[in-house]
């Protein structure tokens, strides 16, 4: 079939294997010239399908020779209608990491459920024995809890008052004010619950438990800070106390991973289009100026480039230097002051007639396009494709 794009808001409802899978060679290209000394040989990565999850499964592969088991939430193709974008990534992904003689296998399912976890680790114990490295990159706007069955949806609101500035449809380029009202306490109690950290420590009692985390094992959530312009709605609002929550659990896994002398981070990753990310209010708009400024100073940086600076220039380094928090942080470039001062500035200026001058809305919208397979340079669109693919290594 002929597929062509069909947005609605901040959603794609289709995708294309072929611009999937040359997403998915690009970032194989550039992880291979950049190996990882020492890095990790046997991988779990948890939301493995799409955005850091998806480069950092990539990074473990093609940089560490890493044997990788993907877990993700996808939809599969049917007859005339295509799948999510993390399904064609999975499949390029294996295929091609079979096609190298890479270890690559494939869960799908809902990872906050003890059934992924339990097939997890058999898979595991099956055919890796152990892992050294858990990269935990879930998004999600809802979570049933495995042990209650209660369903907990997330919310982007701030807290306290209510929130007022610009966005941008990036669809149209206009620039609009919009109004959040605030959470309710309930709102913060549910986001905590979907996007804290209670699922990652699950995970990691459940791994140990199993006798499958190796000496040395290292398990890596990711987090955001951002600028003083999105405060009231990311870090200081209900995704921020999920921020928050998450952050806390890396000291207490930590401390569970004491007798296999393993440790917890979180690095605090860059502001990036994913599809977690287009979901958030003001954040296109703070992301297109930011864009513009940091291609400007030649430092601007996608998925895979970030992941692949976390584990070669951190995690993997000589000397891993945190923060006063305890964080790894790769977001060093963005909230350079240079950067910030000059992104605060524009955004004075931003309207409808000024943002496609002064901020990059075309490489937003290329970006948002390419998460789904679509714009990707070197894809004949015109072609027929199929758009029934399988996962090689799907469990
Ligand atoms: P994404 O939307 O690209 O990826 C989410 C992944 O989670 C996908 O693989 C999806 O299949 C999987 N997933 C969602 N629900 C699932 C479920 N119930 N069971 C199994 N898998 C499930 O998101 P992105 O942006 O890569 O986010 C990953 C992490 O990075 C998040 O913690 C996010 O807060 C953080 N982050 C994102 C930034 C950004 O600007 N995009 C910046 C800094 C941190």
């Amino acid at each position: 079939m002929i597929i062509e794009p069909k947005t609605r808001g901040f959603i794609c409802l289709t995708s294309h294997p072929k611009g999937c899978e040359q997403n998915i060679l690009n970032q194989i290209e550039y992880v291979k010239e950049r190996p990882v000394k020492n890095g990790p040989k046997k991988v779990l990565v948890i939301g493995a399908s799409t955005g850091f999850g998806l480069a950092s499964r990539i990074t473990a592969a093609y940089g560490s020779n890493a044997a990788t088991i993907g877990a993700f939430f996808e939809k599969p193709p049917t007859e005339g209608r295509p799948a999510s974008p993390g399904w064609y990534n999975s499949a390029a992904f294996e295929a091609q990491a079979h096609k190298d003689g890479l270890y690559a296998k494939s869960i799908n399912g809902d990872a906050f459920s003890n059934e992924i976890k339990a097939q997890t680790i058999d898979l595991i114990k099956a055919d890796l024995g152990e892992i050294d490295l858990l990269i935990y990159s879930l998004a999600s706007p809802v979570r049933t809890h495995p042990d209650t069955g209660e369903r907990f949806k997330s919310v982007l609101k701030p807290i306290g008052s209510t929130f007022t500035d610009n966005t941008v449809d990036f669809h149209t380029g206009e620039v609009k004010e919009i109004s959040i009202a605030p959470c309710t306490e309930d709102d913060i109690k549910n986001t905590v619950n979907v996007m804290g950290g209670e699922d990652w420590q699950m995970w990691i009692d459940e791994l140990k438990s199993a006798g499958v985390l190796s000496k040395k094992f290292k398990t890596v959530a990711y987090s955001y800070i951002g600028p003083s312009l999105t405060e009231a709605v990311y870090r200081k609002g209900t995704i921020g106390r999920a921020k928050d929550h998450l952050e806390a659990t890396a000291f207490k896994i930590t401390d569970t991973l004491k007798d296999v002398n393993g440790k917890a981070y979180v690095s605090v990753n860059k502001a990036l289009v994913t599809q977690a990310s287009s979901a958030i209010p003001v954040i296109p708009l703070y992301i297109s100026l930011l864009y513009k400024v940091m291609k400007e100073k030649g430092i601007h940086e996608g998925c895979i480039e970030q992941i692949e600076r976390l584990f070669n220039a951190r995690l993997y380094a000589e000397n891993l230097e945190l923060d006063e928090a305890g964080r790894i942080r790769i977001d060093d470039w963005e909230m350079r002051e240079d950067v910030q001062a000059k992104v605060l500035e524009l955004w004075k200026q931003a309207t409808t007639e000024t943002l496609p001058e002064i901020g990059d809305l075309k490489g937003y919208e290329t970006d948002f396009y390419n998460l789904f397979g679509f714009k990707v340079e070197g894809v004949d669109y015109d072609e027929d494709v199929n758009e029934i693919v399988s996962i090689p290594g799907l469990q």
